[in-house]
């Protein structure tokens, strides 16, 4: 009974009313408002220097990588130009010491490796055809070598861009915290290694994964208007969206084309609500904020992404645990457990180590509805070596799983719907769904996520039911990589003007400014970079 009482009162505190989603939803509407007036403020809103969607037409071979989370991804994407692609991906784990490396080299330096063995394992041509040509061409002026791939950078993380393939790094997020890249431009560090391994690859377009997510949803399922958000709800969360130019009222650096009257924001919606004006918070979430790398940061997101819901959850079960008044993965004898045996929990158990939890076990407990909770408690056992858990056990965990990520998707509900409404595309005077494109384990695994989010939705000034009902969520799969690649189409588009041997002089001339020992590895590579 202690068990039930107490269970009850942890998933009380992850309630969040129909009453805090609006006023959250306000709240967000003010922030995003005051990040597109000026520089340093919670939520960035990030001017990307994209000024359009695709509309399914567009054509052509290009490769894109994809650096934002647990997995580093290589893809070459065949734009077919009716809507489909095909994709050729390979997907490596980031070992967790590049992730705190001490400098950024060493980070760049394995990516430029992955592009190397994916390219002689899926193009081995380009390389051969690369190769013969800068043999046989004497003058380099003016030369573009069509066997160098046009690649799109997919990189996740809060970038100050001053051009389409240029920006620089603002800070870390999930986990990640190399101090020595906060500064630089991320496309010259990619380029330096990739030239220092004589690659036929030239990084077009720094992309955000929220961006590359708008651009996909846009190109594989256009309607009349195409897309309005892209959003990510992973192992972090953020979400790419389309305002009117005329709102953007912070001074814009780089070349954009103005014809389309709009601009592509990376909210970076992660640090939304930095100074707890609005988001709930539990004595876990102070907890998870204070051992975390980047206390005081990325609020929201310690609030709604699969990174650290695991961890919230992991918390609130510790105190569950340590509580003398509750029997919790314990039995006084095998007559308590409905087994006929008794909990132990192994030493070892992961349960007691920070981080220990994967969110995925909150995906397994939500989808478990078997009467004794078999699939849940077989997990129990398997992944954190809890051994004859009771069915009261494990209504307990899957009863706190499900709170957590009940707040999670309310939560992602507040951000969709402040979008929205900043679009303006429901008050439009036509049926047409407001189409958004999401990515990310949470929407992809964790069941009823998205259910979730609707039922929110419905009670959302501004959105209501029949609000909700025009509003179109579909998962981008892949969003990152193709959209990547039909953002390096439009980079190649605007290269025309612009040689080679330019680019690279200017791409050059920026590597400068950020080191000199940079610099030297771009001279050693002369012979490739001006060929
Ligand atoms: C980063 C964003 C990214 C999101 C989803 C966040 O931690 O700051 O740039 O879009 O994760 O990957």
């Amino acid at each position: 009974m202690a068990l039930e009482a107490q269970t009850k009162s942890i998933v009380a505190q992850f309630d969040y009313t129909d009453e805090d989603v609006n006023k959250g939803v306000k709240e967000f509407l003010r922030q995003m408002g005051e990040g597109l007036e000026k520089d340093g403020t919670s939520m960035s809103q990030i001017p990307t220097y994209v000024t359009a969607v695709p509309n399914g037409t567009e054509k052509g071979l290009y490769m894109a990588v994809d650096l934002g989370g647990t997995n580093f991804r290589v893809c070459s994407i065949q734009l077919n130009g009716d809507t489909t692609f095909n994709l050729t991906y390979t997907k490596v784990a980031i070992p967790k010491e590049l992730m705190v490396a001490k400098t950024a080299q060493q980070l760049f330096a394995f990516l430029a490796k992955q592009i190397e063995l994916f390219l002689r394992t899926h193009h081995e041509e380009h390389f051969e055809a690369h190769v013969r040509r800068r043999l046989t061409v004497s003058s380099p002026d003016g030369y573009m070598d069509e066997n160098v791939f046009r690649l799109g950078f997919t990189f996740s993380f809060p970038v100050q861009q001053s051009g389409i393939n240029k920006g620089t790094l603002i800070r870390w997020t999930k986990g990640f915290d190399i101090p020595d890249a906060i500064g630089k431009d991320v496309c010259a560090l990619l380029q330096i290694e990739i030239d220092r391994l004589h690659l036929p690859v030239r990084v077009a377009a720094l992309v955000n994964d929220t961006v590359g997510t708008l651009m996909a949803r846009s190109y594989t399922s256009p309607g009349k208007t195409g897309a309005v958000l892209g959003a990510i709800f992973g192992t972090g969360t953020n979400g790419a969206y389309i305002e009117k130019l005329e709102n953007l009222k912070k001074p814009l650096t780089g070349e954009y084309d103005k014809s389309t009257g709009d601009m592509v924001i990376n909210t970076e919606w992660g640090s939304f609500d930095n100074q707890l004006n609005v988001l709930p918070n539990t004595s876990w979430d102070i907890q998870l904020d204070k051992s975390s790398v980047n206390p005081g940061i990325q609020m929201y997101e310690k609030r709604v992404s699969g990174m650290f819901l695991g961890e919230i959850l992991r918390l609130a079960l510790l105190d569950l645990l340590k509580d003398p008044k509750v029997s919790f993965f314990k039995d006084e004898n095998s007559s308590s457990n409905d087994w006929k045996s008794t909990t132990n929990i192994a030493e070892d158990s992961s349960i007691y180590t920070e981080w220990g939890i994967d969110t995925a076990i909150m995906s397994v407990a939500a989808a478990d509805n078997t009467p004794e909770l078999s699939v849940l408690r077989q997990e129990l056992e398997s992944t954190l070596h809890i051994h004859s858990p009771a069915h009261d056990d494990a209504e307990a965990f899957k009863a706190i799983a499900g709170a957590v990520a009940r707040r999670a998707a309310r939560l992602a509900a507040v951000a969709i719907a402040a979008v929205v409404l900043q679009t303006g595309q429901l008050s439009a005077s036509n049926d047409e769904p407001v189409d958004i494109g999401v990515d990310g384990s949470l929407v992809e695994h964790y069941p009823y996520f998205r259910e979730m989010i609707y039922e929110a939705l419905r009670i959302i000034d501004g959105v209501g039911e029949e609000g909700a009902k025009r509003i179109r969520i579909g998962v981008a799969k892949d969003g990152s990589g193709v959209g990547a690649a039909l953002i390096a189409l439009v980079a190649a588009g605007m290269e025309k003007s612009t040689t080679t041997a330019d680019y690279f002089s200017e791409l050059r001339s920026h590597a400068h400014a950020q080191s000199t020992s940079l610099t030297a590895v771009l001279e050693d590579n002369d012979e490739v970079t001006t060929d």
